[in-house]
């Protein structure tokens, strides 16, 4: 897919910790510095406003304490034209393209009524909106789990804890993409975004130990470069959990140091930004937004 220009965060005034729905949230209801957690969010939009990205906000909702993590409820998707399988950037030009997302099956009953607020937010602005399937018993947390490969019609799509490996061959056959489905094999890394951050065509950033033999295999196959995260900055700090919007800057949670040391190594400009309350809740920079064209 091309690279979208486009972000979109949703406002914290209603972010908490009411529930516990993985094990980052255990011993944290309650636990949230609303000023601090308002600063922090307002320092990561300040951060894709400076890299010349325009953000549009959808207000959160009185009830829904995790819809702040607006990576989840939906994947955005170009509609390629048919028979071009991959799409370069001139070729791709997002203008002349039909836009849409596929609307996610949140896993926990506490976050589904989130879903219906993006749902409209993308159909006002031109994008069609695909219910995902029929039989509601099956999730999928949209950019949570399912992450594109840049310019290509590739999706990564993680399943295990949130994501139902069933919906893969579904979203294959409606956007007539390859998915590429990796197993998650740590309950601390229950989506696929808080171990893989894809920083360009060649490289990601990787936690490898939430990944099966076979899965590791398979990334180190398809990027020529594979950046490692240690596993105390990964557990802890959500260091995989960075975002790279323009192939050079990656925002990252502040303390990473090893992290970004082998990014720094590998050319990239690590922004640090303090995201400590929504560690908390089990998310960090790249849940906190969603991107789209
Ligand atoms: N508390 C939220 C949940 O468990 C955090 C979601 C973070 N998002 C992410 N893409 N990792 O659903």
């Amino acid at each position: 897919m091309p690279a979208p220009k486009r972000v979109l965060m949703t406002s914290p005034e209603h972010f908490d910790v009411e529930y516990v729905i993985n094990p980052h949230m255990a011993g944290h209801i309650g636990d949230i510095d609303k000023t601090a957690a308002t600063q922090q969010w307002e320092a990561l939009r300040d951060a894709y406003e400076n890299l010349d990205f325009v953000v549009e906000i959808v207000d959160g909702l009185a009830g829904l304490p995790d819809m702040v993590f607006c990576a989840n409820q939906t994947l955005p998707y170009l509609v390629l034209p048919s028979g071009n399988d991959v799409v370069s950037a001139p070729a791709g030009d997002p203008k002349n393209m039909n836009k849409g997302v596929v609307l996610s099956q949140m896993f926990a009953r506490e976050r589904k009524r989130e879903v219906s607020r993006y749902a409209r937010f993308f159909e006002d602005i031109g994008y069609e909106s695909q219910p995902l399937c029929t039989n509601t018993s099956t999730s999928f947390e949209g950019m949570g789990d399912a992450l594109w490969h840049p310019f290509r019609s590739l999706l990564w799509g993680g399943y295990g804890f949130r994501t139902d490996v069933a919906v893969y061959p579904l979203i294959s056959e409606a956007l007539g993409v390859r998915v590429l489905p990796l197993e998650l094999t740590d309950p601390d890394f229950y989506h696929l975004d808080t171990c893989f951050s894809v920083l360009n065509e060649e490289t990601v950033l990787i936690f490898p130990g939430a990944f099966q033999p076979d899965g590791l295999a398979l990334i180190k196959k398809l990027f020529q470069n594979v950046l490692e995260s240690p596993e105390d900055e990964a557990r802890a700090l959500f260091s995989c959990n960075a975002h790279c919007p323009d192939g050079k800057h990656v925002l990252i949670q502040s303390g990473c140091t090893s992290t970004n040391g082998l990014l720094l190594r590998a050319g990239f400009h690590p922004v640090e930004l303090d995201t400590s309350e929504y560690l908390k809740a089990g998310g960090s920079v790249f849940c906190m937004k969603q991107m789209f064209w």
